[in-house]
């Protein structure tokens, strides 16, 4: 399918070609065309090629005018200030646009021509542990850049970095052998992930206080970590159970989360443990890494203690054990390696930036990351409570995420209850929406700044019907829906012989960005700037809403029509981009 070309890419075009007629010369000058809120573009690019000319910018801007012939994209386009452009399109050229993307399933929305294979590095707890607002993160920002990628063309591997491994697995694993029954089921039915993870959590703080007050308990659990290690068959199964245990739990917390989390696709710690010792011998034989007091390291110029001194990167300790970074490292070799990667992509908390800023710098030198494999981190900032502090609950203990979602879901629901004998909605959808809205809160608040940056974790205003949030989008598109009940015969179509009102001419403009937007936020990781994008159109519509009326008063005909067709793209607009979000739109809100 050829790609639909948006009003803007039309618009360069145009001015590029009036450009390279008026100044052969300078045939690939870019006319740097941007929105505007004086007119509906501007174009800055002749400024600097005049400077680079030595002409004057006003005589060269009225030059490249002059040399565009008259057309029926451009209605007028004004030279001002010191040589900028102010164009005007024709209304017509906006209606006949969008038509065009109308008429395109993918909305316009080009693939992207030199796509390759991402492997995403997200929403990855860890074992035996509960699940917090930080994972909250990696899995929302993750899953979101998953469904961007993919709509753009990347093929994309998802891949669960699970926290299973580790010399606490000694101390649970030894506690469970002298306490056999302590992670049965209480009944023969499947367990919950609650209970799942209650389960654990008892275990864990039970075998936690053993190991600090028994020495000879600490003793045995340092014993199982090395059966453990060496592959022991009973350990090992006793391991699993714990694993088994812990994805009851995190797949009822993903379910929860309407988050599509394959068994496949989650391949932990555990899952590079046969490549470790290589990965070693690999960084020492090509001096990457060098022994230092016993301990396999890398080490950074610009990595410094507070002491002056430099801080390796330990690949293995002096005990010969294996950390954090080997089996980055590792997962570095078969994610470029066996799975063919041309971008890593990690989503994780910026917390551990130095860790892999030094692990990707390790895998350059080992030639493993190159020009044509890039490593980037994702790094996300931390979620905050009303009161600006790191988010804790007043006991100064991490909140369960699951707790959080509960109340997001409930106080959705509440909100949803109060509108719902309105629309007529039966109990099961007031349920279905809460759901979609509480959970769609939680999302677009995590989607809605840049995720460098901190949030504040704030559930009144994550529900709040005016303002940025989901479920003011929610409602944007279920209105459209029930202007869709109310047309009666009138179907929508676009009529480009319409003149149109400062509100539809907005609207269409806004519409024309949709796929630029999706293309920026996955060439550039940047998820909120789609959301931002779907605000600004939710917001757009409701001034166009306000200002045009589609079936009271009854406006002409074809007006009528047009309008409906506006009220259509929009819809879809809405629905694709909160899916790309992993967001719902309910069909009646
Ligand atoms: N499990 C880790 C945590 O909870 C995150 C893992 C991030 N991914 C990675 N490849 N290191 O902090």
């Amino acid at each position: 399918m050829a790609s639909v070309p948006s009003l803007a890419s039309t618009v360069q075009q145009r001015l590029a070609d009036g450009l390279s007629a008026a100044l052969p010369d300078a045939a690939s000058a870019d006319p740097l065309l941007r929105r505007s809120d004086r007119a509906d573009f501007q174009a800055n690019g002749i400024l600097a090629l005049a400077k680079q000319l030595k002409g004057n910018p006003r005589e060269l801007a009225t030059k490249v005018v002059e040399a565009i012939p008259a057309n029926d994209v451009l209605k007028e386009i004004e030279v001002s200030g010191p040589g900028f452009l102010n164009i005007t399109v024709t209304d017509s050229a906006i209606i006949d646009t969008l038509a065009a993307r109308a008429a395109d399933a993918r909305l316009g929305v080009p693939f992207n021509e030199s796509a390759g294979t991402t492997v995403i590095d997200y929403a990855q707890p860890n074992v035996a542990k509960e699940m917090h607002v930080g994972h909250l993160r990696s899995a929302v920002i993750g899953a979101a850049m998953v469904e961007i990628l993919e709509f753009t063309g990347e093929t994309v591997v998802r891949r669960h970095h699970i926290g299973d491994w580790g010399t606490q697995f000694g101390m649970l694993i030894q506690f469970l052998i002298e306490h056999p029954h302590e992670l049965d089921h209480s009944s023969e039915a499947e367990v919950s992930g609650e209970e799942a993870m209650s389960n654990l959590n008892r275990l864990y703080k039970a075998s936690r206080a053993l190991f600090d007050s028994d020495e000879e308990f600490k003793t045995r659990a340092r014993a199982r970590v090395v059966d453990l290690q060496a592959g022991d068959e009973e350990t090992l199964a006793l391991w699993q159970r714990f694993v088994d245990e812990s994805k009851i739990y995190f797949y009822s917390v993903f379910d929860k989360l309407d988050m599509d989390i394959r068994d496949g696709d989650v391949v932990g710690e555990s899952g590079y443990n046969d490549m470790l010792t290589e990965t070693c011998r690999i960084l020492e034989e090509s001096g990457v890494a060098v022994r230092s007091e016993g301990a396999l390291c890398v080490f950074f110029d610009d990595v410094k203690g507070p002491d002056g001194n430099p801080t390796p990167l330990i690949v293995q300790k002096s005990d010969g054990g294996f950390g954090y970074a080997a089996t980055d490292l590792s997962a570095i070799r078969d994610r470029v390696q066996n799975l063919k990667a041309t971008s890593l992509l990690y989503v994780v908390d910026a917390r551990q930036s130095l860790h892999f800023k030094m692990v990707f710098e390790t895998a350059r030198r080992a030639g493993w990351l190159n020009d044509e494999v890039k490593a980037v981190q994702l790094a996300f900032g931390t979620v905050l409570g009303k009161d600006g502090k790191p988010f804790k609950t007043r006991e100064g203990e991490t909140v369960r995420l699951v707790d959080l979602l509960d109340e997001a879901v409930d106080r959705a629901t509440t909100v949803v209850r109060e509108k719902a004998e309105k629309v007529g909605l039966t109990e099961t959808e007031i349920v279905e929406n809460g759901q979609y809205v509480g959970i769609g809160a939680v999302k677009y608040a995590d989607l809605s700044t840049s995720a460098a940056r901190d949030y504040k974790f704030d559930l009144d205003q994550m529900v709040s019907l005016n303002g940025d949030t989901s479920v003011y989008l929610q409602y944007a598109y279920a209105r459209i829906k029930s202007i869709f009940g109310k047309a009666g015969d009138r179907t929508p179509v676009a009529h480009a012989e319409l003149e149109l009102a400062p509100a539809e001419r907005a609207l269409g403009l806004h519409l024309d960005r949709f796929a630029e937007t999706v293309t920026e936020a996955a060439v550039e990781y940047a998820p909120h700037k789609l959301t931002a994008y779907l605000y600004q159109l939710a917001s757009l519509y409701t001034t166009f809403y306000d200002q045009c009326p589609v079936i009271k008063p009854a406006p002409a005909q074809e007006v009528a029509e047009n309008r409906l067709f506006l009220c259509d793209l929009t819809a879809r607009t809405l629905h694709q981009g909160m899916a790309l979000l992993g967001i719902r739109t309910p069909e009646r809100l």
